[in-house]
């Protein structure tokens, strides 16, 4: 698989999945535009991704709950490249809390404007550029927003929201020629429970006790999550679209959830 002189946007791209996923496309040969919140993270994947890729890599700080900067992202990654064939919304932040809990609404706030009204925006100010590329959109949903699962309600609730928005996308882009695909992983070793608060070893005996819940014994990497974005953004998958890809080790398949 070879995404050659394909212009690839990956949110998100200094952490975690993002951070992976921009790597797996730089060993493909993809033109990189790469955009974060943080920027010295942001830096130091696409340093990693150009060893890689021997090719430079475009990167952009934005904080993408905000509307100007993902139109700001979009339009200088358009000028920058000419044109952009791949959007993956990978950027989010992960808060717990259910509804007795005190905070509820500012979590709601904080989560579903990063991972969902951003992917909004992202989408609807991409979507004529992708038209004329033929393009597509990978967004990184997750098992959560289809199994009651976690003290995570609203990110569980909002990732809900991201899968319909996913199909309906889909649909509605159909007639340009773009393609919108989610990919909907379980739980993956990131910075994400350590980027709201909880201690390293906090975050590592959770992975542990994921690892032991899932019927595979194992949850999955963020190389694996990166392949799978890959195929869904290549031409292997020209016929598929609005589809929410679900990799969590068999987790959703039990009957009783943890
Ligand atoms: N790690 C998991 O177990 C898991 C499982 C399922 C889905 N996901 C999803 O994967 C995505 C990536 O998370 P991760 O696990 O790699 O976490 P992570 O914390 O390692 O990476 C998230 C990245 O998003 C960036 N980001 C956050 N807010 C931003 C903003 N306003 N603007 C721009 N960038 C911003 C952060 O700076 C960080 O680099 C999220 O949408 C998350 O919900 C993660």
């Amino acid at each position: 698989m070879s995404f050659l002189n394909q212009v690839v946007l990956v949110t998100g791209a200094g952490s975690g999945l993002g951070e992976a996923i921009a790597l797996h496309f730089a060993k493909l040969s993809a033109r990189l535009s790469l955009v974060d919140v943080d920027s010295k993270s942001l830096n130091k994947s696409a340093d990693n991704c150009e060893k890689v890729s021997k090719a430079k890599v475009f990167r952009i700080t934005a904080d993408l709950t905000k509307l100007e900067d993902v139109q700001n992202v979009v339009e200088i990654t358009k000028k920058q490249y000419g044109k952009i064939d791949v959007v993956v919304n990978c950027a989010g932040i992960c808060r717990s809390g259910g509804i007795l809990d005190s905070g509820l609404m500012d979590s709601y706030d904080a989560i579903v404007s990063i991972n969902l009204r951003a992917i909004v925006a992202m989408t609807s100010t991409v979507a004529p550029i992708l038209a004329e590329s033929k393009g597509n959109i990978v967004n990184i949903s997750s098992v959560l927003g289809n199994i009651h699962a976690g003290n995570t309600l609203m990110y569980n609730t909002v990732k809900a929201g991201l899968s319909y928005f996913t199909k309906s996308a889909a649909l509605e882009l159909a007639p340009e020629g773009v393609r919108v695909n989610a990919v909907l992983p379980g739980s993956t070793r990131t910075n994400l429970l350590k980027n709201f608060g909880r201690s390293q070893a906090e975050s590592d005996a959770f992975f542990k006790y994921c690892e032991k819940i899932t019927p595979l014994k194992r949850i999955v990497t963020p190389e694996e999550v990166a392949s799978t974005v890959a195929f869904l953004a290549s031409e292997k998958a020209a016929g598929i679209t609005g589809v929410n890809y679900v990799m969590d080790a068999g987790l959703s398949l039990r009957a009783e959830k943890p």
